[in-house]
């Protein structure tokens, strides 16, 4: 970066305007098949959720005061879907940049009945910023996200200090951060960045991951991940502060 950009970045950021350097995607413009298309047609107004629409009133978004649970790149949202049906008392955000996973996603609860979800197709960093009020999550998940294996791209990974801590900031106390890799260099990293996140605390009682609970759904990655022979890491940190 040559001198007078710096200078330029530096000032919108002193200015408070919001600079993305890297991203934990990249967009790739895969074709919606004819469902996927029909039902993001037909479910757009019931279920989607615009970025453009500022912070959210989660009341009013649902129609009711159940605990919140945000999704981060949900995939094709199989098992997004799966947990907002085996859990009707809770409601489901969830947050996707692929576009041919919201319509799957749209489609799938649209067949499942499921109502207590809604959707974003935008980036989740500045759905978190912009749109999730403050201490208003019971939990937030990030399962099986692009691991980045290379190590020139782990800059590209979605879990890292900064971003940990603007996270920490949308959960209530007491509220959960939920994350799961089958990457197991991605999984100690995980651990490294939240070993050193103030205002957590591992559920681990080893300080380190996790059972599988339950109530998490096998997705399809992790599926993936078993026929590989890889192992699954999960780790569950509380806000305490
Ligand atoms: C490896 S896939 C895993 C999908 C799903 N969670 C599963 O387990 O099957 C990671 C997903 O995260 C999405 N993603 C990555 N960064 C994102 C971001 N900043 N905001 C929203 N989605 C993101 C990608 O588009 C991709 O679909």
């Amino acid at each position: 970066m040559n001198e007078s950009s710096k200078t330029a970045l530096e000032q919108a950021e002193q200015e408070g305007k919001y600079i993305r350097k890297v991203r934990s995607f990249v967009k790739r413009e895969g074709r919606l098949t004819k469902g996927q298309a029909a039902a993001i047609e037909k479910c757009w107004a019931t279920m989607g959720l615009e970025h453009a629409q500022g912070r959210l009133d989660f009341t009013e978004v649902f129609g009711n005061d159940n605990d919140v649970v945000v999704e981060i790149g949900f995939g094709m949202g199989k098992s997004l879907v799966e947990m907002a049906k085996n859990t009707p008392d809770q409601n489901f955000i969830g947050i996707e940049v692929h576009r041919p996973g919201v319509g799957a996603c749209l489609m799938e609860a649209d067949e499942q009945g499921v109502t207590n979800l809604r959707v974003f197709e935008h980036d989740a960093v500045e759905v978190l910023a912009d749109c999730i009020p403050d201490a208003s999550l019971a939990k937030l998940q990030l399962f099986f996200p692009d691991p980045w294996h290379k190590k020139r791209h782990h800059k590209r990974r979605i879990v890292q200090a900064e971003f940990v801590e603007k996270l920490r900031a949308k959960l209530r106390i007491g509220g959960v951060f939920h994350m799961a890799t089958d990457w197991e260099n991605y999984a100690e990293h995980m651990l490294e960045v939240m070993q050193s996140a103030p205002g957590f605390a591992n559920q681990s009682d080893s300080s380190d991951y996790v059972p599988r609970p339950d109530f998490r759904p096998l997705t399809k990655f992790e599926q993936r991940g078993h026929r590989l022979g890889h192992g699954v890491w999960d780790l569950m940190f509380e806000r305490t502060a």
